[in-house]
């Protein structure tokens, strides 16, 4: 996993950080990319939403976590290229002095990279690694935040890249195991178990039609499963919701409707 030539970038197949920028409405992309995403939309309209409503929970779980929790470090494994309020962005609007470190392992997220180093006020780190590496990333992230203060642990739209469930539950509990009491991880997730019949449906044949030509499947997972990576933590309120539902944003029109992914926010006690 860590030698260099399976981190080359490949314009070949679509590469997940790639087709969500797509998603996002962004411009770091390959052909190859831009026709996955046609796809996807084409059998399941909803993914754009999807991708934004994910960024708006980074946001606000960010906010909560910097601005009600106190936390000052953050740990962001899986973040995807720069795009619009990048979690240091966030954070050090609360709370200049904020310490990011971003992992991916995305040749082209490196490459962007410099555009989440770019804190003027606190740190900003990027470690190139895999998240099936956690001793790696623990080891190399402790160059820049204390293990010893609480950390901010984000798993957004990355646990459903490792298709072996029982490799990455033990991946995400190692991970919240190297941090101390106060930290909290904040995931969102893939899953067949939000939408009517015909969302379901889209959905899976959607991802289907994608992972039949991916670098790397995408696996949607249940809401039992998705619990399961809070074991030992305290799921803050309103618990493992529909990424539109968590916190949102007060409108008039009442609830936000629902998109088919998961977040949750828990807290080590
Ligand atoms: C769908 S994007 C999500 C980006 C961002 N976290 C967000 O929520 O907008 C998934 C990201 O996870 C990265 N990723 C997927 N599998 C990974 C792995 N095993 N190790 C490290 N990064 C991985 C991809 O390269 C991509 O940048």
């Amino acid at each position: 996993m860590t030698d260099d030539s399976s981190r080359k970038i490949d314009a070949s197949v679509p590469h997940s950080a790639r087709v969500w920028n797509c998603f996002l409405g962004g411009k770091d992309n390959y052909e190859v990319d831009r026709e996955a995403a046609r796809r996807y939309r084409e059998l399941f309209p909803q993914i754009d939403t999807i991708a934004r409503t994910d960024r708006a929970f980074l946001g606000r779980a960010v906010r909560y976590m910097a601005g009600e929790e106190g936390i000052r470090q953050f740990l962001d494994i899986g973040t995807g290229l720069p795009t619009m309020d990048n979690t240091h962005e966030v954070a050090q609007r609360v709370a200049p002095e904020s310490r990011i470190v971003y992992v991916d392992n995305d040749p082209l997220v490196l490459v962007h990279a410099q555009a989440l180093l770019n804190s003027s006020t606190g740190v900003t780190d990027y470690i190139e690694a895999d998240l099936r590496e956690p001793e790696m990333i623990l080891a190399k992230a402790a160059n820049t935040l204390d293990f010893d203060q609480p950390i901010g642990l984000m798993l957004l739209g990355i646990l459903h890249f490792v298709e072996d469930f029982d490799l990455v539950r033990r991946v995400v509990a190692q991970l919240v195991e190297a941090v101390p009491s106060g930290s909290h991880l904040a995931l969102t997730h893939a899953t067949f178990d939000i939408g009517s019949h015909d969302v379901v449906e889209a959905n899976a044949a959607a991802q289907a039609d994608y992972n039949a030509n991916a670098a790397v499947p995408l696996m949607a997972r249940t809401k039992a499963q998705i619990l399961q990576f809070f074991d030992g933590l305290e799921l803050v309120e309103p618990g493992l919701v529909s990424m539109s539902r968590w916190r949102p944003e007060a409108i008039p029109f009442g609830e936000p409707p629902e998109v088919a992914g998961f977040c949750g926010v828990g807290r080590k006690p």
